[in-house]
């Protein structure tokens, strides 16, 4: 099997945070020229360094993802340098508002729908005719198990990712003949540096339990009874861009253990 990615460049949004940076980081190692799209300098110039040690290939480029005319400009610029994207993963995500949809700020849905359904679909029109031509791609969307499961009190975050999965398997319809294979990945709980410093500590607080018996109850979730870990995830990326994949697209993959809800 070749997971080498040598002369492809791969685009991923929010690639210098959490899952985003191991998928970068990924990539990176397999011969990828990895152009990270973000927001905080900090944390992409902490990737780089780490793209450093392992002589990774990787620049970033400051993007607001909620903003259309500032994805329209820096997405003009990157392609004008880098003349095509062979590889686009949609991995930016935020969660927005959690509470009943009585309470929700319109403003907060609109949020939500524009970074995590809106800016994929945007990002992706504009990479698909250099792939075309080229005739190969591969767009990676980063979903979750909220659409099948739909949690209570996180609806904008479900349906926005409800509409990911939508867009995934209608584009894959679309260019699927081109060369161009699109996929979703649809994570449970993934034990990112986010979860383990700030949402489980949360919970703890909140519940009055141990930051253990917080872990244990969100794992006891999965048949395998283990959370996935951001390389299991960022090397399927991989996985999904090798030449082995080349047959799978329009397909949401759960990587879940078997999330029951
Ligand atoms: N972690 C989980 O348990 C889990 C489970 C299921 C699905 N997912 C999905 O996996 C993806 C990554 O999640 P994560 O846990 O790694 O999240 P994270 O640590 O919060 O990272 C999200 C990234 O999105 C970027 N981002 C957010 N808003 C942006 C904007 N307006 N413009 C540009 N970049 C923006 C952030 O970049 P900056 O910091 O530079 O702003 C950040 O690096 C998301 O789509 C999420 O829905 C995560």
């Amino acid at each position: 099997m070749n997971m080498k990615l040598d002369g492809k460049t791969a685009l991923v949004t929010g690639g210098a945070g959490g899952i985003g940076r191991a998928v970068t980081l990924t990539l990176a190692a397999a011969g990828a020229r990895v152009i990270v799209v973000c927001r905080d300098v900090e944390k992409a110039e902490e990737t780089l360094t780490l793209a450093e040690k392992l002589d990774g290939q990787v620049e970033y480029t400051l993007m607001d993802l909620a903003d259309e005319q500032n994805r329209e400009e820096v997405m003009n610029g990157i392609l004008a340098g880098a003349g095509t994207i062979d590889i686009l993963v949609n991995n930016a995500g935020i969660s927005g508002y959690m509470g009943p949809v009585s309470e929700t700020p319109l403003d907060e849905v609109k949020s939500v729908l524009e970074v995590n359904l809106n800016a994929p679909f945007h990002l992706a029109q504009k990479v698909i005719p250099s792939m075309t031509k080229k005739g190969f791609g591969r767009i990676i969307n980063i979903s979750s198990v909220a659409p099948r499961v739909n949690p209570a009190f996180t609806v904008s975050y479900n349906m926005s990712k409800a509409g990911l999965n939508s867009f995934t398997t209608s584009l894959s319809r679309e260019v699927g003949a081109k060369g161009i294979t699109v996929n979703a990945l649809a994570p449970g709980l993934v034990m990112t540096e986010r979860i383990r410093t700030k949402r489980i500590p949360g919970l703890a607080a909140e519940r009055g339990l141990t930051e253990d018996e917080i872990l244990n109850g969100m794992k006891s979730k999965s048949d395998t009874k283990e959370l996935t870990t951001e390389k299991e995830l960022a090397e399927t990326v991989l996985f999904l861009c090798s030449s082995s994949a080349k047959n799978i697209s329009g397909e949401i993959i759960e990587l879940s253990g078997g999330y029951q809800g």
